[in-house]
């Protein structure tokens, strides 16, 4: 069985939930307390394993490169003044060089087009995509999770989670196969943002799979979907017919910071366990309410 090398993280949305902020900031710059989501997605990729990072990227999103990149004068104005634990934060989580990829999706066609776009760098072998407007608190991180579960089945595996049954026209529902025992689980399909009452249950594709590179061909012959978008749900319905294919309902919470609200929940829930941060924010909070 091939591992999982690579990941592959679309940044090329508009952020229309998150504006004004967004209008001349990439919405995957927006700190989450002190780094940026990007950051903290690359992070848990890395905790997985992954070896390579693809960012399929566009217009108006040049500053996500920069952050990835050395920052020359910063870093040796830090070293001169002997700043260490500073400089060890400004420094890309991924440094080797050649281990990230930046491609561009031109149009907003969805996500399904915006996967699709990196088949040539993914090649022939089995690979992560995460979604970088969802943070996950997990240890191991959900991404690592999923890969120690992908060694023992292979196959496709998609994160699923719990959500409020009036919410799930906000996101991909799994239909669980009516056997369901425990965390990891067969399907007998997926469904992109169906209405409340059409939905197959309530759980819900938080934005991280390992799928195998015969989802390509598939997104190519993919046609528009929900939304108008060509959908990686689509794509993965078909090869759910084709191939094994699991949902694991991983251990750990999930912060949609893609939305003004799952962003401040998840500012105050990451700063109330930070060391430095949490008795102070605390204080301030109970104060304010
Ligand atoms: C995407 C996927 C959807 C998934 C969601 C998770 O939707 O298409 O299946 O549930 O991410 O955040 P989006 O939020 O990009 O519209």
């Amino acid at each position: 069985m091939k591992p999982v090398r690579k990941v592959v993280i679309p940044v090329a949305g508009h952020g229309t939930r998150v504006l004004p902020a967004t209008k001349s900031i990439p919405k995957e710059l927006l700190p989450l307390v002190d780094r940026p989501l990007i950051d903290y997605v690359v992070r848990e990729a890395l905790d997985a394993g992954i070896e390579h990072v693809v960012l399929v990227t566009g217009r108006g999103k040049s500053a996500i490169e920069d952050y990835f990149d050395h920052a020359f004068e910063l870093e040796a104005g830090l070293e001169a003044k002997n700043k260490t634990e500073l400089l060890s934060s400004v420094r890309a989580p991924i440094q080797t060089a050649g281990a990230i990829s930046y491609t561009r999706q031109q149009s907003p066609l969805g996500l399904g087009h915006a996967v699709w776009c990196a088949r040539d760098i993914i090649g022939d072998e089995p690979f992560a995509v995460s979604l970088p407007d969802v943070v996950i608190d997990a240890a191991p991180s959900a991404l690592a999770q999923m890969v120690t579960v992908y060694e023992k089945t292979g196959g496709n595996i998609i994160a699923v989670e719990e959500v409020a049954q009036e919410e799930t026209n906000k996101y991909g529902i799994v239909a669980p196969k009516a056997d369901r025992s425990g965390r990891l689980f067969e399907m007998s399909g997926m469904v992109e943002k169906p209405a409340p009452a059409k939905a197959p249950s309530n759980l819900a594709i938080t934005g991280r799979y390992i799928l195998q590179p015969e989802i390509f061909g598939l997104l190519e012959k993919t046609e528009r979907g929900t939304g108008g978008e060509i959908q990686l749900t689509d794509a993965m319905d078909a090869l759910m017919e084709q191939q094994s294919f699991f949902a694991y309902e991983y251990e750990g919470r999930s912060h949609d910071c893609g939305s003004k609200l799952g962003w401040l929940k998840a500012n105050s829930a990451l700063a109330l366990k930070r060391p430095d941060l949490g008795k102070a924010y605390r204080d301030f909070l109970a104060a304010e309410l």
